[in-house]
């Protein structure tokens, strides 16, 4: 059985977590095969936007503990399992996760590398790291710092709690909450007006947000402005000025 399911809905596409016995629990293997389908439709041009799922009952469920306990520091090091996983934050194209049910320990540091997060209502989102005696491995101590603040990721890490939707809305860690029946829809409906855009410049947007977890606020800045007048040399950007003189709808070509 595949451990991940594709389904192409030009010009979307919508990658499926499929490990259903082990409630999408991420073990390397299945870590190859989302980074392999991601980077397929990145330079698949006839998708412009993708959306990361799992399960009604699990988004995923972590790290595979299983696969990791008995490891010594040396032998995790050598495998170096969460090196694959970095490859998920350099998908260039908009990418969503639609998350229902469980994102907790690497699930929940697989949904932060996604750009925007939208949750049902049945969502529970957790650093659950330090109760195995471990911290997040993949991203967490960072990502959820920038989303949600020192105090509250804090909070999260340490005390290795389970949050519903509402209150990882509330931190600001998802955009959006929905009943579950509809996750993937309104995950979808976004994906749909996102695609609407020039997709140089939405490569350059989220390049430039992206930036702003890495540089000081000055370097950040700069980046910013020789992104935006880059974007001046390209047919979109005529086609986007000149549509809107014209009061008519702008047709992005990606040139
Ligand atoms: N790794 C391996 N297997 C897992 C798993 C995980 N992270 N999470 C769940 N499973 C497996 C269970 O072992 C179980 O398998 P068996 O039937 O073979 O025993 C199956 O999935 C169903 O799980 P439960 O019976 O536990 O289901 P539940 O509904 O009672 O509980 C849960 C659900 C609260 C999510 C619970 O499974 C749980 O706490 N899971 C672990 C969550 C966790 O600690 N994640 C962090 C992992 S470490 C990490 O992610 C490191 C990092 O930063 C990269």
């Amino acid at each position: 059985m595949p451990l991940i399911l594709v389904h192409r809905e030009e010009p979307i596409a919508v990658v499926q977590l499929n490990r259903p016995e082990a409630l999408n629990a991420l073990n390397p293997a299945l870590m190859q095969e989302l980074v392999v389908a991601l980077e397929t439709l990145d330079d698949d041009a006839k998708i412009r936007a993708i959306i990361l799922t799992g399960s009604e009952k699990s988004f995923a469920a972590g790290a595979d503990i299983k696969e990791m306990a008995a490891l010594t520091a040396a032998e995790i090091k050598k495998q170096n399992p969460l090196q694959v996983w970095d490859r998920v934050a350099t998908i260039k194209k908009p990418l969503i996760a639609a998350v229902s049910g469980f994102a907790l320990g690497g699930g929940c540091e697989l949904s932060m590398m996604c750009d925007i997060i939208i949750a049902s209502d049945t969502a529970k989102f957790g650093q659950l790291e330090i109760n195995l005696g471990i911290i997040p491995g993949a991203g967490g101590t960072q990502r959820l710092t920038h989303a949600i603040g020192k105090s509250k990721a804090m909070e999260w890490i340490l005390s290795g709690n389970i949050y519903s939707a509402q209150e990882a809305a509330e931190a600001g860690l998802v955009s959006k909450v929905v009943p579950a029946a509809q996750v993937l829809n309104e995950a979808k409906k976004l994906a749909l007006t996102i695609v609407e855009k020039s997709p140089i410049a939405l490569a350059a947007a989220k390049k430039a947000i992206l930036a702003s977890l890495d540089l000081p606020l000055t370097e950040g800045l700069q980046k910013e402005r020789q992104l935006f007048y880059q974007l001046f040399d390209t047919q979109d950007q005529k086609e986007g000025m000149q549509a809107f003189l014209e009061k008519r709808k702008p047709n992005f070509t990606g040139k």
